[in-house]
């Protein structure tokens, strides 16, 4: 049995964590630290037993340490970050705040805690991204845990630091770590200003579907559910003081993406004529085609051109393999938001407006 501290678990990837690790491990005590920015959301947690929030910043460094040492926590997996890049754009300094500042607060706490004494048996489980290793061209090999850094937004430039933070107290004062370096998520309670959710929402309503560029930059789609099968291997079977990269293996141009969204939106709709009372103002409720709504707008600054991962460390050492490809996972990811309106309906709020206006606002 463990004791889990779990960081940002009321957001996209760390809500699906607590999800999947109750499931798997009913046993477990799961206690979640948040500060429930716009991007969190106690709605996330509803219907998993057994979870506490605990609603404080990770900066609040007298918070995580109490919290590690009355809980007894032994794994601390975390998530919470700021993690938009182009609200990185907007406005850097958060994502120094948290990503850096808070991170380096739960690895001194963390230090406090679990290197006093004797030292008790621990895991500080960093999750990180791809993106701190730059931009690839078209025939550069895939990311690997050896590609040096070279983060090009304030996002990954802030995560690159905190990745770099997490090794350092490792080298130096022996903390028990591990990180993952993983690709594009997708799935269920997804924030609508990431890819996906966005243009899914925006197709529903009949809202233009923004493509930064020309719409040929490449991700590397992985559904968040293989994500948190990723971390939870790289828990059990990881190497201490490792990093391990974890991707999808599905490289796709982001035209490939929207073109998928939009054929899977119309046969939504052939499929369903209850949806076009549901969503009167979306194309496919006039049998019109959604990619009608297809619109070019000026580029992200800096926006990175291709990402692409090389699991094989994974693969090998931890037997990791994503179970779903991305036209399953993206199927059953569409079900969801038209199943669960009432879960994005409530985020559509004033200041996710403002957000959406500010972001796309000059953009032509
Ligand atoms: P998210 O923005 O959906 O959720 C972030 C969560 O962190 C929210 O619940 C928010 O309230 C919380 N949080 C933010 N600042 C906080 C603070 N100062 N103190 C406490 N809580 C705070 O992010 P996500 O997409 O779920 O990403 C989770 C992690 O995974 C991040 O570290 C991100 O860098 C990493 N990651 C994301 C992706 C992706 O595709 N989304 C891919 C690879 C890695
Ligand atoms: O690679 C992992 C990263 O993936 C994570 O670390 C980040 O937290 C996560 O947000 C994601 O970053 P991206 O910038 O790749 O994701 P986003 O959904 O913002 O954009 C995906 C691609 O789609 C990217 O090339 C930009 C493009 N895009 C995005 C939006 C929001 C558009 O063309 N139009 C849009 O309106």
């Amino acid at each position: 049995m463990a004791n889990l501290l779990v960081t940002g678990g009321a957001g996209f990837i760390g809500a699906n964590f607590v999800h999947y690790w109750r499931e798997q491990h009913p046993g477990d005590q799961i206690v979640v630290l948040d500060s429930l920015t716009y991007a969190g959301n106690r709605a996330n947690l509803a219907g998993v037993n057994a979870v506490e929030l605990v609603e404080a910043d990770i900066r609040d460094e007298d918070t995580a340490t109490t919290l590690l040492r009355d809980r007894a926590i032994d794994t601390l997996v975390h998530f919470a970050a700021e993690s938009h890049v182009d609200r990185s754009i907007h406005g850097p300094d958060a994502f120094i705040d948290t990503n850096i500042l808070g991170t380096h607060s739960l690895l001194k706490a963390a230090r406090t805690v679990w290197l006093s004494g004797d030292g008790k048996p621990h895991r500080f489980h960093h999750v990180s991204t791809d993106e701190v290793y730059g931009s690839l061209g078209p025939d550069d090999a895939a990311f690997s845990e050896t590609t040096p850094y070279s983060p090009n937004s304030p996002y990954s430039a802030s995560k690159a630091a905190s990745d770099h933070l997490v090794r350092a107290y490792h080298h130096t004062y022996g903390l028990q770590v591990t990180t993952s370096n993983c690709s594009n998520n997708y799935g269920p309670y997804q924030f609508p200003e990431k890819l996906i959710p966005l243009f899914l929402i925006n197709a529903l309503h009949g809202r233009a579907l923004p493509i930064y560029g020309d719409g040929m930059n490449v991700r590397d789609w992985l559904h968040v559910e293989d994500h948190c099968r990723g971390i939870e291997a790289v828990l059990q079977r990881g190497r201490v003081g490792e990093t391990y990269c974890i991707g999808g293996g599905e490289e796709l141009a982001n035209l490939t993406v929207i073109d998928t969204l939009c054929a899977a939106v119309d046969a939504a709709f052939a499929g369903d004529p209850g949806l076009a009372q549901r969503y009167p103002d979306a194309p496919a409720a006039r049998g019109l085609p959604t990619d009608s709504l297809k619109t070019w707008v000026k580029d992200r600054p800096g926006h990175d051109r291709r990402y692409a991962i090389d699991e094989t460390k994974a693969r090998d050492e931890l037997g990791y393999r994503p179970a779903r490809d991305f036209k399953a996972g993206f199927a059953a990811t569409l079900a969801w938001y038209i199943a669960n309106e009432p879960w994005w309906r409530s985020i559509l709020d004033g200041s996710y407006r403002d957000w959406v206006e500010a972001n796309y606002a000059g953009r032509g």
